[in-house]
């Protein structure tokens, strides 16, 4: 595998790699482009291709080809290679596959054949034909432009029960077949029809760009007629994994740090067309939370766009902890005017949007507001179960100046005593301990404790065995513990140079109190020998990661330095030795 690694990495060129996604400029010996990484004017992010690495002097992100791609591509590293190794054609070695594999992948295969000669047939249909008129017509009076018809590939679908199968039949394909890429329907006595006919066809596209499933719309909405018939979920398409238009959007929603979420098939092209290129739409299903983790991969901010009707506000209050959940930044957009994102930038133009845009709506408000709407709060019973349902929602923000603005609010709208509010919150709190801490407070000191739970792990060992310091030591600094262990580790370091043993009566003496009390806790843990040896080993990992991955941010920093000041030579040697630390973090 490390040979393969290495194989692709030899055959593979950078500037090649970087230039397929930001256009590069040569200067100064070395290629320039803004950086993708994060937003900016102008170019800090710099390809060396003698080296075979990028570095951003804006936001220190750097390293070699794989990692270039695994961050563009949100992919692992290694996925990273195996990518690039199928781009230049490098056999990538692999297990055996099982029967059973290689039967589900062909399987798998077929049926996305089948969508994809459906997908040509509908958009030619469209384009081209008489039948397609209609839906022309049709796509023409929604104000969708030929332009759009290609990007999105739209279609029609005739209004035959048979034109699509026959076509695909004739490939070779078989009926089960077609029933199973869903685009075909089992008639009650034997025989198949086409399930989708006399509609406009919109294809939906895998993030790999392949359609895997179609939505129909009716030309005309009638009343025992559903507006969409879908394709169903298949083996190639899973409904709640997917967000549409995310396979055109992604390079958008990537640069702007931004996704728009909206409802509809429609919203999403309309926007997209209208020039907001940074949309999806959640397939008309609840948003799911596959679909969060998968939009939080590409953008930090997620701004929910639905329709302004009940339903979709009642869909936007479900999708809200869901996307949240991911530490994502939340907000809603509210339109004004008109049902739905399609409507409206098609009558007030992209510019208006913009100014929406710019005027998003965070989730406590708009959970405040929905509330309001839906509760009787002109009795005293009424302000209090909209409170009781604010409070946790309160409870999230960050600082406590931003939560008593809120309170306040809160007291304001209701025409509710401040002072009731506020003694209402004090007991909400005390009920609510555990929920103190902010998700983000609640990781750092859960790493702090990881680091203190090693530091007690080395200790005790080295309390035991000094002659471990030097080992120590080689692998991490002791200002990587937390302070009263450095403390202690000071005090064993001490006795070990003056030749006598730890003991907790000279270190009473010598040491503070705190670390006194910490060399009783770590005395009272008592473990096996073998599970001793086990967590001291697995302590160091975890204290040398946390020095490596200092030592690595430095030395970025430091190359960046030498970068401003011109100094190549030593800009390459902090380059290349920063990989290595990043080689020895992935070893870990
Ligand atoms: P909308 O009615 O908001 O869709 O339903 P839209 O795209 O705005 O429709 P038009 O063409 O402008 O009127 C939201 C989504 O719900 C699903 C579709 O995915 C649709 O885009 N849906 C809606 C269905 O699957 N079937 C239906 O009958 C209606
Ligand atoms: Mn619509």
């Amino acid at each position: 595998m490390e040979e393969f690694i290495n194989t692709v990495k030899e055959r593979s060129d950078i500037y090649e790699v970087v230039s397929r996604y930001v256009p590069l400029t040569l200067k100064n010996g070395r290629f320039w482009a803004c950086c993708p990484f994060h937003e900016e004017k102008t170019p800090s992010f710099s390809v060396s291709p003698d080296k075979g690495i990028f570095y951003c002097f804006g936001c220190h992100e750097g390293g070699n080809v794989f990692k270039f791609i695994s961050k563009m591509e949100h992919v692992t590293y290694f996925e990273a290679v195996k990518l690039q190794a199928e781009r230049l054609g490098i056999k990538i070695p692999s297990r055996k596959k099982t029967f059973a594999e290689i039967q589900d992948e062909q399987t798998k295969d077929a049926l996305l054949k089948i969508t994809s000669t459906a997908q040509n047939f509908y958009h030619n249909i469209l384009m081209k034909s008489k039948e397609g008129e209609e839906g022309r017509k049709y796509l023409a009076a929604r104000g969708i432009s030929e332009k759009v018809i290609k990007d999105f590939q739209l279609g029609f679908a005739p209004d035959s029960w048979d034109a699509l199968t026959k076509k695909i039949k004739a490939q070779g394909y078989s009926e089960k077949q077609l029933i199973s890429a869903g685009i075909a329907v089992e008639k009650k006595n034997g025989g198949v029809y086409d399930r989708l006919r006399g509609r406009v066809i919109i294809p939906i596209f895998d993030i790999s760009g392949k359609p895997v499933a179609f939505g129909g719309r009716i030309l005309k909405v009638e009343e025992n007629q559903p507006k969409y018939l879908n394709t169903p979920e298949t083996e190639i398409f899973i409904k709640g994994k997917l967000l549409f238009a995310l396979n055109k959007s992604s390079r958008a929603i990537i640069s702007a740090n931004e996704a728009i979420v909206v409802e509809g098939y429609m919203d999403a092209i309309s926007l997209y067309s209208a020039g907001v290129e940074n949309v999806v739409a959640s397939l008309g299903t609840a948003f799911t939370e596959e679909q969060a983790k998968l939009l939080a991969r590409y953008a930090r901010k997620i701004i929910f766009c639905y329709d302004s009707d009940e339903a979709g506000q009642r869909a936007t209050v479900r999708a809200l902890p869901i996307m949240k959940n991911t530490g994502a930044n939340v907000f809603i957009l509210i339109i004004p005017d008109g049902k739905d994102p399609d409507e409206f930038v098609r009558k007030h133009g992209k510019d208006a949007f913009v100014r929406l845009l710019k005027n998003v709506t965070p989730v406590i408000e708009y959970l405040f507001q929905y509330k309001l709407n839906h509760t009787d709060y002109s009795t005293f019973a009424g302000k209090l179960q909209v409170l009781r349902e604010m409070f946790p929602i309160c409870l999230e923000l960050k600082d406590s100046a931003t939560q008593k603005n809120y309170l306040r609010k809160f007291s304001l709208t209701l025409v509710l005593d401040e002072g009731v509010i506020f003694e209402e919150w004090r007991k909400f709190l005390s009920r609510s301990p555990t929920n103190k801490n902010s998700p983000q407070k609640k990781f750092s000191t859960s790493k702090n404790s990881l680091i203190r739970q090693a530091g007690k792990s080395i200790i005790q060992k080295l309390w035991q065995e000094p002659e471990y310091l030097d080992y120590v030591k080689a692998l991490t600094s002791k200002e990587n513990f937390i302070k009263i262990h450095t403390e202690i580790i000071n005090y064993i370091e001490k006795c070990y140079a003056e030749g006598r043993v730890p003991d907790d009566l000279t270190a009473e003496k010598e040491l503070s109190a705190a670390a006194n009390q910490e060399i009783l806790n770590i005395a009272g843990m008592i473990e096996p020998q073998d599970s001793q040896i086990l967590a001291f080993q697995d302590s160091l990992k975890l204290i040398r990661r946390v020095s490596l991955e200092k030592l690595l941010k430095q030395t970025l920093q430091d190359a960046g330095e030498f970068d401003k000041s011109g100094d190549s030579k030593n800009f390459a040697e902090k380059m290349q030795a920063s990989l290595e630390i990043q080689k020895e973090i992935d070893n870990l």
